[in-house]
């Protein structure tokens, strides 16, 4: 069973969840009301993007979200992920769409999936250790390590803040440490290789390449320099 309390944010009430182990806290979050947060110490199936597994031990935030859709909410996601993680020291960037990185590797990956009309936003941090080769975590990059429930509720202070689309944009483009780089991006079976110029108004990447300006809405990216 778990550990329920409520969280008042912004004039928001949320529901949070809190559990010792889960297999994913997207499976757990699937169908529940708006405003629930599901959070985990640790997961045995956690996954991320392109159904990647995503390795959960202890040590690490996992957490999902149900939120109403809206169309800049992965690019407020990781602004707010990446936010929080400067108020713990560490001068976090984003590598588009939304990786969140510290001198190039990553320390926390954001899943946005639908299920039944909602999105569940999928948040998780390395805490303490680096479950990856090339990754990093708070711990690691010399941050000072808060405990999960803390972090998660500064994301959500931030993710909540209300905030027009542009200023989103203009704080996603500060951060965005894609922008200036060679880069090859992955969308579907293609690969794009370019220049990323920016990111505009919709949160697609601005690619120059050989063939003209091409504008990706999504994509696998890697930086190529820099
Ligand atoms: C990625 O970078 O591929 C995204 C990783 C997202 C991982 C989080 S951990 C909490 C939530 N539960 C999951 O199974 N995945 C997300």
């Amino acid at each position: 069973m778990p550990e329920i309390r409520t969280l008042s944010i912004h004039g928001r009430e949320l529901r949070l969840l809190r559990y010792a182990q889960v297999d994913s806290t997207q499976r757990v979050a699937r169908g529940l009301p708006v405003g629930t947060v599901v959070i985990a110490d640790s997961q045995t199936a956690g996954h991320g993007r392109y159904g990647r597994e995503w390795a959960s031990p202890p040590g690490g935030l996992y957490a999902s979200i149900v939120l109403v859709p809206t169309p800049l909410l992965p690019l407020r996601a990781g602004v707010a992920v990446a936010e929080a993680l400067s108020g713990c020291g560490i001068p976090a960037r984003l590598k588009w769409p939304n990786d969140v990185t510290v001198n190039g590797r990553k320390i926390a990956g954001i899943l946005i999936e639908e299920a039944g009309g909602a999105m569940i936003l999928g948040i998780g941090v390395n805490l303490e250790g680096i479950p990856y080769p090339g990754a990093t975590s708070i711990r690691v990059a010399g941050g000072r390590t808060p405990l999960s429930g803390e972090l998660l509720t500064r994301i959500i202070e931030a993710l909540f803040t209300p905030l027009p689309d542009e200023a989103v944009i203009e704080r996603y483009r500060d951060l965005c440490a894609t922008i200036g780089k060679e880069v090859s991006v992955a969308v579907g079976t293609a690969r794009i290789h370019g220049r990323a110029v920016g990111i505009d108004r919709s949160g697609r990447l601005v690619l120059e390449t050989d063939d003209g300006v091409r504008l990706i809405s999504s994509g696998e990216c890697i930086h190529l320099s820099g």
